[in-house]
């Protein structure tokens, strides 16, 4: 009956199974999504919030494997938005503008195998996002792509309940990736993780990064990252440093050196003034010699000038 029915701003393709709603007036979901459609591209409508079972037509499921959501200025993604979707392998979020995602947004996406979120997350749903990454729904999660969302940290609690194979961090804000993670994934071994375009700080922070990158080959872009700080290492490959460069050791021990420097300098001023001290008498007596010594000579210049100035003498002369 309702079969070839199709969503006013939507192009249904029945042969491929494809739905196409693009730039459209939508400020949600079109009800009435075809229940053969295997793809659903919603793409450049004006959809603020995700709403729970916003793809359940009356409680059934849809069969669909491929749902991408990209540009549409979502801002928040509410508990529950994916039910209904039991089938579904893809789902791209990318080019949104999210605040908030719900710890239940990805709820019941047993069978989601990819997930982009590229350049789509404010700072606030970054936060958020672990949580609702955390999801045992997600467990046969092999790729996930989060370019471009200012990311200071890898946003997975643990790494061993996905399946995952591919973890995209690139331009993100991420300075060092600490011990705790680089254990996780050294436990992980089927991960690849692309790192391009972090602003790398070459310190002894990076210790522990710098081996995992040089050990453990999960880094395929491992030759295109570069410093950003120091200013001295800016633009300098990790790939390029050096063992001490990183080695939190050598920098423990110039930092131990400078301090014995300090105390060694106090020391000596601190002899210094004892000698001064045990010596007060001597020096007192010294110096008022010399301030003896001194008003002497002055007394004799004063007296030379007050004589050569003298225009009662200058008279007496003439
Ligand atoms: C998007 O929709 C909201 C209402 O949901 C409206 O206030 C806003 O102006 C719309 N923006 C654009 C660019 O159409
Ligand atoms: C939704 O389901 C209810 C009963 O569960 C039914 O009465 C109604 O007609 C259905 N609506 C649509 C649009 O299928
Ligand atoms: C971002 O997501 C898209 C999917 O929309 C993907 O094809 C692309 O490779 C991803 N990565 C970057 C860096 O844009
Ligand atoms: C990097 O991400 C920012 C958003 O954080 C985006 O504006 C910029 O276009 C991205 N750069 C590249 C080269 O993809
Ligand atoms: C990464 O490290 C942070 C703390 O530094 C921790 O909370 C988080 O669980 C770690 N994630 C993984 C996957 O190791
Ligand atoms: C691997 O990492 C360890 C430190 O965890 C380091 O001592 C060792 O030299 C590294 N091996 C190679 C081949 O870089």
């Amino acid at each position: 009956l309702s079969d070839d029915a199709c969503p006013s701003s939507c192009i249904c393709a029945r042969d491929s199974g494809t739905v196409t709603c693009r730039d459209g007036e939508d400020t949600e979901v079109p009800a009435g999504i075809p229940e053969w459609t295997s793809t659903l591209i919603l793409r450049g409508n004006n959809i603020s919030t995700l709403q729970r079972g916003a793809f359940t037509t009356n409680g059934t499921e849809l069969e669909m494997t491929t749902l991408s959501l990209s540009y549409n200025g979502i801002q928040a993604i509410e508990p529950y938005a994916f039910v209904g979707l039991p089938r579904l392998h893809l789902l791209d979020l990318s080019h949104n503008r999210l605040v908030s995602i719900s710890a239940r947004a990805f709820h019941g996406l047993l069978e989601l195998r990819s997930l982009y979120m590229n350049n789509s997350l404010m700072s606030t749903a970054a936060v958020q996002l672990s949580s609702a990454l955390g999801t045992q729904s997600l467990r046969n999660l092999h790729i996930l792509e989060l370019a471009g969302n200012q990311l200071k940290s890898i946003p997975l609690i643990r790494l061993d309940i996905y399946n995952l194979h591919t973890l995209v961090l690139i331009n993100n804000s991420i300075e060092t990736i600490g011990r705790e993670n680089v254990s996780s994934l050294y436990q992980q071994r089927r991960i690849r993780v692309y790192l391009y375009m972090n602003p790398f700080r070459c310190n002894c922070d990076l210790e522990a990064f710098y081996y995992w990158l040089k050990n453990s080959s999960q880094c395929p872009d491992a030759g295109r990252l570069l410093c950003s700080e120091p200013e001295a290492k800016r633009g300098f490959p990790l790939e390029k440093l050096r063992g001490e460069d990183v080695d939190c050791m050598n920098e423990n021990l110039e930092a131990v050196s400078y301090v014995f420097l300090g105390i060694v300098l106090a020391l000596i001023g601190v002899v210094f003034l004892m000698v001064l001290y045990l010596n007060r008498e001597g020096i007192k007596r010294w110096l008022n010699n010399i301030r003896e010594a001194c008003r002497d000579q002055m007394e004799v210049y004063h007296y030379r000038y007050e004589q050569d100035s003298d225009p009662r003498l200058a008279n007496v002369a003439v």
